[in-house]
């Protein structure tokens, strides 16, 4: 394990896995730890990712994501997805479980819930789906960085059909919607060499005074 802000360092896009190297499974456990472990709105947890093992569909996938070439490389391929619909049954669910966590009585959070229930039913579709979009990239971010420390390189991928993508993993059947890919494994030996330094503006352009 290596240390967050030396990871923060090493961390890279990788653009050329090496496709003889497999992630060993107790690391994809602990990526897949960071995922289930980040934070979401009202702890609503909208994100649900597929974990794409098949090789047929991994060249699916690739043909609809312009051909980039980590799709298929990357040892593991994560789809991170939103939940299309909070129903009101779901709301539920993920209270009962805070209850029986915290120990408290059944129904102890019925007046949040209903808070909550009437908050979602108040959304329009597409701000309801572009709120639980944004939740599945602080998951994407926690991925990210679970793999860095873990000195796994990964690359995040948005390039893709979204509407192909749905259709080749049969997203809708499932109330999904992809949002980002993560492509997960390990570099081509010398890829290293190849990257140019980080390209970052001044933390002085990113925080501005009021
Ligand atoms: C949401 C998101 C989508 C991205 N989509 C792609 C992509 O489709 N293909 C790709 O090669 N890189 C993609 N990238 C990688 C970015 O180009 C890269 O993170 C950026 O240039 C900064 O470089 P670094 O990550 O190596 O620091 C994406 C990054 C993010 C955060």
């Amino acid at each position: 394990m290596i240390d967050f802000f030396n990871a923060l360092h090493k961390r890279h896009a990788t653009k050329h896995f090496n496709a003889a190297l497999t992630v060993d499974e107790k690391d994809i456990e602990k990526i897949k730890e960071s995922v289930r472990l980040s934070p979401s709105s009202y702890n609503l947890m909208p994100c649900r990712v597929i974990d794409v093992q098949d090789k047929e569909v991994r060249h699916e996938l690739k043909t609809a994501s312009f051909n980039q070439g980590q799709i298929t490389d990357a040892s593991h391929l994560f789809v991170f997805c939103s939940l299309n619909k909070l129903s009101s049954e779901y709301i539920q669910r993920v209270n009962h479980l805070r209850e029986e966590i915290e120990g408290k009585e059944r129904d102890h959070y019925k007046g949040y819930v209903e808070f909550l229930q009437n908050m979602v039913g108040k959304k329009s579709q597409d701000k309801l789906m572009h709120w639980n979009a944004k939740q599945t990239y602080i998951a994407l971010g926690f991925a990210m960085m679970a793999c860095a420390s873990l000195s796994i390189d990964s690359c995040p991928i948005e390039g893709f059909d979204a509407a192909k993508y749905s259709q080749i993993l049969k997203l809708s059947d499932k109330g999904l919607t992809p949002n980002v890919v993560l492509a997960i494994g390990y570099a081509e030996d010398g890829e290293s060499l190849q990257r140019s330094p980080k390209v970052r503006l001044d933390t002085s352009d990113f925080f501005l005074d009021i």
